[in-house]
């Protein structure tokens, strides 16, 4: 679960020496979290190296509090805030000698602190970028080629000066890495698995540069959910939403391994759902109490009139609540499950809160639901990969693993405008084409996810001798690991000019088809 250090009581202190204990260590990392979407993905790294890392408030945990933890090593995430607005953390930190990293804001504070000029850049970076070396590497970026792909999100850059060594820049960063003593910076995202070799940043500043020695067995992380589970729900019941998709999937195999049969009921809600989901979570969870609730009529009731993405989210959201909280109170469930992701947290504004801003980058439908049962939601502090890892190491079927990821907020958020029954037929209809020819083409397995969007525009046709204007529908695909970062899919040609045909033909509304060609960053995976 999702924990941030904020006081540094002596119970705390004593905490963490037992956990130092257990793990036979006397290592610890903190990582102050500023606000980055890409925060928790660097405690996951060093999770995944075995070494104990703590995430840190940066409003509350001061330089004194520091000291009383005598951290290995410190690291400071990016985040939305410019280093000029004076984001919260204690500069007496950087006083005390432990090594630093900063990550792209990380990397601006301390800068700034020291005097560097960071100021806007001229052209702000977004993306895929190259380094190049500019002095030796150093430690820091030891193994890394010349020329290796790095993500950059930033509106910042550090200028050159005399007090920084800088031995990386890229298109529009000329201190893309960089020292002072014991602080090390990067202004890319190393955490993000389009940074080629990122975990080697990681693994050079842990091991190298702080010095870190020991390493904890990679834990049984699906063996540990299925225990917290039992251990919290005890006897009583569970409600689980199930979407036919693979975390709520996973999350059944963690309720089914956890609790006895009886204690368990799913619902899936109809209405905003893709053309075989129904078909899907029949075929694979047959043998769960199973409840199907149609909520057609509900969402389209709830979503009439309102055009915009956020309001239709939170139209959604709020029968999707509704129909829980009632099959939970049928069911006498004492607690909703949902397969809610660290991902859907933090770009709903959640996640490792502290005091430093952070960006709600959409609502996600399972996210601060406040509902009026306890929620359980096992997987919060993973994100796709390590929990189709879990699943995986539990049995959970693999064909609902390899699932293309799916939104809660189902096709509404892939129709521009207001959602009516016409426009979901269609968007219901564009999904089912284009993911069969994905298959069919051998191309499913091959990208992360892809969708069809029901545009706001309208394009002129002529179809046999009529003419007139339809609509156009938007396709996208993305090659990705996580969610948190994607490439646009080069998708062939041809098989682009076959769906396009199938399209236009077979679903009469549809005028033209266009293709998305945009990363995240800067464009996020979903339209809305
Ligand atoms: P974005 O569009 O934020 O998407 O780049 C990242 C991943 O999350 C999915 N997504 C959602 N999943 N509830 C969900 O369960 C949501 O509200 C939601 N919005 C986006 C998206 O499909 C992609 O896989």
């Amino acid at each position: 679960m999702i924990n941030t250090l904020t006081d540094v009581t002596a119970e705390i202190l004593e905490e963490i020496a037992a956990e130092k204990q257990l793990r036979q260590t006397h290592e610890v990392f903190l990582l102050f979290a500023m606000g980055s979407q890409f925060d928790h993905l660097i405690k996951l790294t060093l999770d995944k190296f075995g070494v104990y890392c703590l995430v840190a408030d940066p409003s509350q945990v001061t330089a004194e509090d520091v000291k009383r933890i005598a951290p290995t090593g410190i690291i400071v995430s990016g985040g939305p805030s410019s280093a000029s607005e004076n984001p919260p953390f204690d500069a007496a930190i950087y006083e005390l000698g432990v090594p630093v990293l900063g990550i792209c804001l990380g990397f601006q504070m301390w800068a700034a602190h020291h005097g560097a000029t960071v100021a806007p850049s001229p052209r702000r970076e977004f993306g895929v970028h190259e380094l190049h070396y500019s002095a030796d590497p150093t430690a820091l970026l030891e193994g890394i080629p010349d020329g290796s792909k790095v993500l950059q999100s930033h509106g910042d850059r550090i200028e050159p000066g005399d007090q920084i060594q800088i031995f990386a820049a890229t298109d529009n960063s000329p201190v893309a890495a960089g020292r002072l003593g014991h602080l090390w910076g990067v202004q890319f995202h190393p955490e993000t698995t389009a940074t080629e070799h990122g975990a080697k940043v990681y693994e050079n500043f842990v091991f190298g540069i702080a010095g870190a020695k020991d390493r904890f067995p990679a834990d049984d992380a699906a063996g540990r959910k299925v225990a917290e589970v039992r251990q919290e729900v005890g006897e009583r019941k569970v409600l689980l939403a199930l979407s036919g998709g693979s975390d709520s999937a996973v999350v059944a195999t963690i309720l089914q391994k956890a609790l006895k049969p009886e204690q368990i009921r799913a619902v899936y809600i109809r209405g905003i759902d893709r053309p075989d989901d129904e078909a899907n979570v029949h075929q694979y969870f047959g043998d769960l109490d199973l409840v199907i609730h149609d909520a057609t009529d509900e969402f389209l009731g709830a979503l009439a009139g309102h055009a915009a993405m956020h309001d239709k989210r939170v139209a959604m959201r709020g029968v999707y609540r509704q129909v829980l909280e009632a099959e939970a109170a049928t069911f006498g469930a004492e607690y909703i499950a949902q397969g809610t992701l660290y991902t859907d947290l933090t770009e709903s504004g959640g996640g490792h809160k502290t005091g430093a801003r952070k960006a709600q980058i959409k609502l996600h439908h399972n996210a601060g639901l406040e509902f009026a049962y306890k929620e359980l939601t096992p997987l919060d502090d993973m994100v796709k990969d390590t929990a189709r890892a879990i699943g995986r190491s539990l049995g959970t079927n693999e064909a609902l693993l390899v699932r293309h990821p799916f939104p809660g907020p189902g096709l509404v958020v892939r129709i521009e405008g207001e959602v009516t029954a016409e426009n979901l037929r269609i968007a219901r209809a564009a999904d089912g084409i284009y993911l069969e020819e994905l298959r069919q083409a051998g191309l499913y397995d091959t990208v992360w996810q892809a969708g069809a969007v029901v545009t706001h525009s309208h394009h002129t046709y002529s179809k046999g001798d009529d003419a007139g204007t339809g609509l156009v529908l938007a396709l996208w695909a993305i090659w990705s690991v996580n969610g948190f970062t994607a490439e646009w899919a080069e998708l062939p040609y041809d098989f682009l000019r076959a769906v396009s045909r199938r399209l236009t033909n077979e679903v009469s509304e549809i005028a033209s088809v266009v293709y998305r060609i945009s990363d995240k960053p800067p464009a996020t995976i979903e339209w809305g």
